[in-house]
């Protein structure tokens, strides 16, 4: 006799500048994907984007500054499919100047209450270094919202270090001073997410997948747990 076993359904809500987080999620939903879960995308839209890149250093470090303070970004609301029995969703954006960042800020603030009560929420973190408040607020936000919150998963950028924040900052400006290409290309020669890292997501999420599928997962899950069981691990990712 055939049992029909329902299919599992995983939200992602996310917000992304410079598409890294997008880049870590794509390869995440594949993973989903190959493990016969079903995947949605909500992307939190900016009623006014910032532009990627700013344009300008004090554009930047004035997006820096406001985020600093936490100002949050207005979002449209999210689209009324997103009202469902997801067996999964997972809050995914960058960390800016510390903290959450201005769109995932309104959100939590807007919207979160009749969309995560009394679901499992993943945060995914994605960040130069910094993640601990940033994660330390998500989980306050999501609790507050009556979601039932997992600990995080972190994805920092494999190049650390003043060099690296200096690069970040030149990415975020989208400008670079005369004569300081040669210096930074030689301390920082990528900007973002390695392509191990986003070959791991892509791990993580079959891995997901499938304990999505025997049902062994619930708030207490570490994900450290599920990744150790079998896939490539990268130092500069972290998951605690
Ligand atoms: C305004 C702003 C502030 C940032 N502040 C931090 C920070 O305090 N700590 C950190 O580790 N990364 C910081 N970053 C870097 C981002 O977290 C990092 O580049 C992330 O991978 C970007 O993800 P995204 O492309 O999905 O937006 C900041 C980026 C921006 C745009």
């Amino acid at each position: 006799m055939k049992t029909f076993v329902e299919q599992k359904r995983v939200l992602i809500l996310f917000y992304t500048f410079s598409s890294q987080t997008r880049n870590l999620l794509n390869s995440l939903a594949k993973g989903l994907n190959e493990g016969g879960v079903e995947v949605r995308f909500e992307p939190l839209k900016p009623l006014e984007p910032p532009p990627f890149p700013v344009g300008s250093y004090f554009g930047a470090f004035k997006m820096m500054v406001a985020a600093f303070l936490m100002r949050p970004v207005a979002v449209a609301p999210p689209d009324k499919n997103c009202l469902s029995n997801w067996d999964l969703i997972i809050c995914a954006g960058p960390t800016w100047s510390y903290h959450l960042s201005g769109p995932m800020v309104y959100f939590l603030q807007h919207y979160s209450a009749g969309l995560l009560a009394g679901k499992l929420v993943l945060p995914l973190i994605s960040c130069r270094t910094y993640w601990r408040l940033h994660a330390w607020e998500m989980g306050r936000y999501t609790v507050k919202s009556g979601a039932r919150v997992m600990p995080p998963l972190v994805f920092r950028h494999p190049c650390p270090g003043l060099w690296c924040a200096i690069g970040v900052f030149i990415k975020i400006a989208g400008k670079i001073p005369r004569g300081c290409r040669s210096l930074v290309q030689r301390h920082c020669p990528r900007y973002g997410h390695s392509p191990q890292q986003i070959e791991e997501a892509r791990d993580l999420g079959a891995r997901l997948a499938e304990v999505l599928r025997e049902g062994k997962i619930d708030e207490n899950s570490r994900i450290e747990g599920v990744l150790r069981k079998g896939s490539r691990r990268d130092s500069s990712s972290k998951v605690c």
